[in-house]
């Protein structure tokens, strides 16, 4: 049984100038792996992996066939028994950590605070836990980032205690949305690896959203390739780089070659007819 099944599942939002669909339908089923999401900017990443946590808010609304995790109907299930998922058995790493860390909090409290109140952890064990997890995304002085208030932290710094945070209850599934784009490529390669290790040895399930194609074709097995809330192809990680379809062969072209030539970017060609698939 897979971990995750999502069956046609739209996220709309009603606008003052009719409704916005930024998700038109997508499916795709997720076991002990590593997913990649690829498509251009405004092609329905986030939404997707939001609305798995049922986290789009008015006027956004989502609609579905069928959403079940580990056997479990999450597109019905009461908003009590998703926040019992949410953070615990499914974490997700937001695109932009500023706005998921409390700015008012340390750290250290925020990384505890679970520890504390849902596995009963007593300080002491709470925050050696926590500095463990501090260590495990290459922070070098723990300590100090455990006084520390987000706003005082760099932007790849965030990423990484986001990331701390969301894997210390040890999710069964992480989605995490651009988890390593403020992070230099050698802390970039560790954090990568951690993700890595979660799903070989715990069997955890990993959505991982990216702008990066070459970088989810080396760390991802499958990949959905997304353009304007649909997903035009599925397909083997390995063959991302070598793939035929003409929006993601764009996608592809768009990517800078290192000593390549420097001509103009080329655009993304939208004359095919899956440009129009299903558009209104
Ligand atoms: N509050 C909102 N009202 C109307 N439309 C919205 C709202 N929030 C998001 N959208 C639309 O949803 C679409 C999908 O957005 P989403 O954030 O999922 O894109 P993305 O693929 O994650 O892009 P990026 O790569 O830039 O992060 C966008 O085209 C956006 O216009
Ligand atoms: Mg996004």
């Amino acid at each position: 049984m897979s971990l995750l099944d999502v069956r046609n599942l739209r996220v709309t939002f009603d606008t003052e100038t009719g409704p916005v669909q930024a998700v038109r339908g997508v499916s795709f089923s997720l076991g002990h792996e590593r997913l990649g999401i690829v498509g251009e900017s405004g092609s329905g990443k986030t939404m997707t992996g939001r609305a798995v946590l049922r986290l789009i808010r008015p006027p956004g609304r989502i609609e579905a066939e069928a959403m079940t995790f580990d056997g479990q109907d999450i597109l019905n299930a009461s908003e009590r028994d998703m926040r019992a998922l949410r953070g615990k058995r499914i974490g997700m790493v937001m695109q932009d950590p500023k706005y998921s860390l409390n700015p008012v909090m340390s750290v250290g409290r925020q990384l505890t605070e679970g520890l504390r109140l849902r596995d009963g952890l007593g300080r002491a064990d709470a925050t050696a836990k926590a500095i463990a997890a501090l260590e495990a995304v290459q922070i070098r002085d723990p300590a100090r980032v455990m006084d520390a208030y987000p706003h005082e932290l760099s932007g790849g710094m965030g990423q990484r205690v986001m990331i701390a945070m969301m894997l210390i209850p040890e999710p069964d599934l992480l989605i995490a949305d651009e988890p390593t784009s403020a992070l230099d490529v050698t802390v970039q390669a560790e954090v990568l690896s951690i993700l890595d290790a979660l799903v070989r040895d715990r069997g955890m399930g990993l959505i991982f959203i990216s702008h990066d194609l070459r970088l989810v074709a080396r760390f991802c097995d499958r990949v959905l390739v997304m353009y304007k809330g649909l997903v035009v192809e599925e397909l083997a990680a390995s063959n991302l780089l070598a793939a035929q379809h003409p929006y993601t062969r764009g996608l592809l072209n768009c990517l800078p070659r290192i000593g390549g030539q420097r001509g103009p970017l080329p655009g993304l060609d939208r004359t095919g007819s899956w440009a129009s698939e299903g558009a209104e």
